[in-house]
């Protein structure tokens, strides 16, 4: 195993900087940077970036690998999930451990832990799903935090499964603000959803778009402001995760500009994709499904919008992977019963650097949203989200003028279809470092189940 690695000649990528740069990593970290032919440093490997951006590498801090949903499970495992997420050019994923109603904390915790543990390919760490909000639970959200585990995520959708009401939100939040956590919520009405989903049905409206139609971009904005006022109440931060609707970004625009600690993620299917998707003929739109709903078009201007006024700071992908055949075809004939989720962990940079390529964002933004402010906001910075001395050397050759066609033929992850299938981008993963270790070395798989290592994160380092 080298342990002494130079790439040479690359221009240098951060959320802050654009350099040419020689890069030394030594021991499984980056040891130095120096203008490219100014050091004879000794190594066992030199990696020629020469063309080539060298990018940190991808912190995607909202992924459900394994994730139980609507009587199945997400395709992919710790296993194939953590590689298809190398292949695409992210080397950290933040996943969601899930308490049950009924159990602890560390029950659910614990049971992640296994799940991942030897399996992964790349770092993880893990938020808690807090399901079953009562004084036990608010106790062990203290203890969690200590151990790493820093955010915690609530729904006020799904009734009956993941479901808060308005006074256990209150209670975790009044909580967060003590212990330092930082509560994700999952804003949708969801009791007024499920009102209109039984009314749907009941027309014999079934097909997978009138999902999109029960879920409202009201319902969201609603849900997205009530979580904004709770968080104030009790005097704590808030990330509202998959941010869809153009009035929930005016929610959080409005609330920012208050003054608040309030953060919103994106993710790459609302910025590429709409309900154009979900009314694919056939039960083409099952493939499509996931909540918050894909939007009508016109949603899309406003999230690059909220991207480059750091209204929304952060593109995770959601990937939550179910496969057409025999998991997404449950829900023939009642759009309730299709699983709930998309593929996309091996998509996010390819995309993202798609939207500099098309004028939406800087490179440097892109930086920012898919790898510095992740690994900010959940406490991993500058170990993960960046190059400088000292940082894991998790780090991206890329090569921006290569072509590619995104296809479930050719893509790693665990599922029989691609959301992308037939996109064409601008832009390729080459070779993907993970601590200094190569995991893709020019478009083969070097890696191995068992390289990735649980990372405890501190509290959110983006609170202002
Ligand atoms: O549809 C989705 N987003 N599935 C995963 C669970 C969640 O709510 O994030
Ligand atoms: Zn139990
Ligand atoms: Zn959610
Ligand atoms: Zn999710």
């Amino acid at each position: 195993m080298s342990t002494r690695t130079v790439i040479r000649g690359g221009l240098v990528i951060t959320a802050s900087d654009e350099v040419h740069a020689d890069v030394l990593i030594e021991d499984g970290r980056v040891a130095a940077l120096a203008v490219p032919g100014t050091q004879e440093w000794g190594a066992d490997r030199v990696i020629d970036a020469t063309g080539k951006y060298v990018i940190p590498g991808g912190v995607d801090a909202h992924t459900h690998m394994e994730l139980p949903f609507g009587g199945t499970f997400a395709s992919d495992t710790f296993e194939t999930g953590t590689r298809a997420a190398a292949w695409g050019g992210t080397t950290t994923i933040v996943d969601f451990a899930v308490q049950s109603v009924g159990h602890s904390l560390r029950e659910g915790l614990d049971a992640w832990h296994a799940k991942a543990e030897g399996n992964c390919a790349i770092d993880y760490g893990f938020h808690m799903i807090v399901s079953d909000v009562n004084q036990d639970t608010l106790k062990e959200m203290d203890l969690l935090v200590e151990e790493g585990v820093t955010s915690f995520k609530q729904f006020m959708a799904y009734p009956g499964v993941f479901y808060s009401d308005d006074g256990q939100i209150l209670r975790a939040m009044q909580r967060s603000a003590e212990n330092g956590g930082l509560i994700m919520m999952h804003a949708e009405n969801g009791i007024a959803i499920d009102v209109l989903v039984e009314q749907a049905l009941a027309r014999g409206e079934t097909d997978p778009r009138y999902h999109g139609e029960v879920r409202k971009a009201l319902l969201e904005a609603e849900a997205t402001h009530r979580a904004i006022r709770l968080a104030q109440v009790a005097g704590a931060p808030l990330y509202v995760v998959h941010v869809s609707a153009m009035e929930a970004v005016a929610e959080l625009a409005r609330a920012r500009d208050e003054g608040l600690n309030v953060f919103g993620e994106t993710c790459p299917q609302y910025l590429f994709l709409s309900t154009d998707n979900l009314a694919e003929p056939g039960f083409e739109g099952a493939k499509y499904v996931c909540s918050t709903p894909l939007r009508p078009r016109e949603h899309q201007a406003q999230l690059w919008k909220g991207l480059r006024t750091n209204d929304l700071q952060v593109v995770s992908t959601d990937h939550c992977p179910f496969c057409f055949a025999g998991q997404k075809e449950l829900g023939r004939g009642d759009f309730s019963k299709i699983p709930n989720g998309m593929p996309g962990v091996e998509n996010r940079m390819d995309l993202l650097h798609q939207a500099v390529v098309e004028g939406h964002i800087s490179r440097r933004r892109w930086i920012e949203i898919a790898c510095a402010t992740p690994a900010r906001m959940f406490g991993m910075y500058p170990k993960k989200g960046t190059i400088a001395p000292g940082s894991d050397a998790d780090i991206v050759i890329y090569d921006p003028g290569a072509e590619q066609v995104m296809s479930a033929e050719t893509h790693h992850m665990n599922v029989d279809y691609s959301a992308y299938e037939g996109k064409r981008t601008t832009g390729r993963v080459e070779t993907v470092l993970s601590r200094g270790e190569v995991v893709i070395n020019e478009r083969e798989y070097t890696g191995r189940a068992g390289h990735g290592t649980y990372t405890p994160r501190s509290t959110c380092q983006y609170l202002t």
